[in-house]
């Protein structure tokens, strides 16, 4: 079911045929400038004369992860003219998404995040949340670099992000009013995830060279991979076990977070979905026994099929934008890309 995908993997396995001379030569770029990448996150994160805050702040990105957003950018910046500089666009959205982790984890108490023990755990909430503005400072060295199109974009993103993640937190039964609890969440899905996603694509075809409507293109493309790639997570948080996903499952139960399997779930008729009203409708389940009783009730509602299936209608809705793209290897890969982000979760 789940796999922790390495850069290797993600690079062969979505959409490119090693068969075909211009995939297997565009993979190889790929892995070249994830390599690069690499390098590069290292050397930004670097902060000279004090080693701790240095080991602290390449922690997240020493433990690894599926490196989905600089993918994303370089897969944006194929669709260039080869100038500019793509490395530090993809570098640019993974620093983000990193420092973004450490915060996460704070709120989440996460004891592990990428199959390590989390930053708050090894040096207190203190710590953490500074090494995630650490990490959110070299960001913005990095963007300040990139033109004004990157610096408007990645303040544009930060808002959305901390907007997402601000909803999330209000919940949906609590927000004034304003929203639904179903598009409150797609709400959250967009702000806290797909914003960094769509950024990435467009950032990296931007600083490339790209035109507009492929930059636009890219934009929507990322909006809809990333809230199919929010639900799957939200499913797996539901479904997978915490070896398998290096990160503690049923997070989202014991934080009170209500996500969109389980807002389908709760919508069930039958015992099953009484009893799990009665479980969420009180906030944050702390009690592991009934957190596994729960977990229980919501592996067999209908809840986690219907998430995936619309998980499935925005993955469906990414393949058709991405088929409307120049066709160039970067295409075939947004294509796999598209079904990669919902199969993981299923
Ligand atoms: C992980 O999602 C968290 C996010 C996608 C966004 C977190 C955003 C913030 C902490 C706002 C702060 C923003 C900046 C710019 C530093 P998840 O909790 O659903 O997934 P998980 O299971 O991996 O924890
Ligand atoms: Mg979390």
């Amino acid at each position: 079911m789940l796999e922790v995908v390495n850069t290797t993997t993600i690079v062969t396995e979505l959409g490119l045929d090693p068969a075909v001379d211009r995939h297997a030569e565009f993979a190889a770029e790929l892995r070249t400038g994830l390599a690069r990448v690499e390098e590069k996150l290292q050397e930004v994160l670097r902060s000279p004369g004090h080693p701790e805050l240095t080991e602290a702040a390449t922690h997240l990105v020493r433990a690894g992860g599926k490196r989905l957003r600089p993918v994303m950018a370089l897969a944006g910046a194929a669709f260039g003219d080869g100038r500019g500089d793509p490395i530090s666009a993809a570098a640019l959205v993974e620093l983000i998404h990193v420092a973004t982790l450490y915060h996460d984890d704070v709120m989440d108490e996460a004891p592990m995040r990428h199959g390590v023990t989390s930053a708050n755990s090894l040096w207190g909430n203190r710590k953490a949340v500074l090494i995630g503005d650490y990490v959110l400072a070299c960001a913005a060295r990095v963007g300040a670099g990139l033109g004004d199109y990157a610096l408007r974009s990645q303040a544009q993103t930060f808002g959305r992000l901390v907007r997402g993640q601000f909803l999330e937190t209000t919940g949906p039964f609590e927000d004034c009013g304003r929203h639904a609890p179903y598009e409150h969440h797609i709400q959250v899905m967009a702000d806290k995830s797909a914003s960094l996603i769509a950024l990435a694509g467009r950032l990296g075809a931007q600083v490339s060279g790209a035109d507009e409507r492929t930059i636009e293109t890219l934009g929507r493309y990322g909006e809809l991979i990333g809230v199919a790639f929010q639900i799957s997570d939200d499913v797996l948080d539901i479904s997978a076990s915490t070896t398998d996903l290096g990160k503690s499952a049923g997070t989202d139960l014991r934080e009170g977070i209500v996500t969109l399997p389980m807002l389908h779930a709760l919508d069930d008729e039958g015992p099953g979905a009484g009893r799990l009203r009665e479980i969420i409708g009180h906030g944050p389940v702390s009690d592991p026994m009934i957190r596994q009783e729960a977990l229980g009730l919501l592996r067999e509602s209908a809840g986690v099929v219907r998430a995936l299936a619309e998980a499935h209608g925005y993955a469906a809705k990414a393949r058709d934008l991405a088929l409307s793209l120049p066709d160039r290897p970067a295409r075939a890969l947004l294509v796999g890309l598209s079904a990669f982000v919902v199969d993981r979760g299923e």
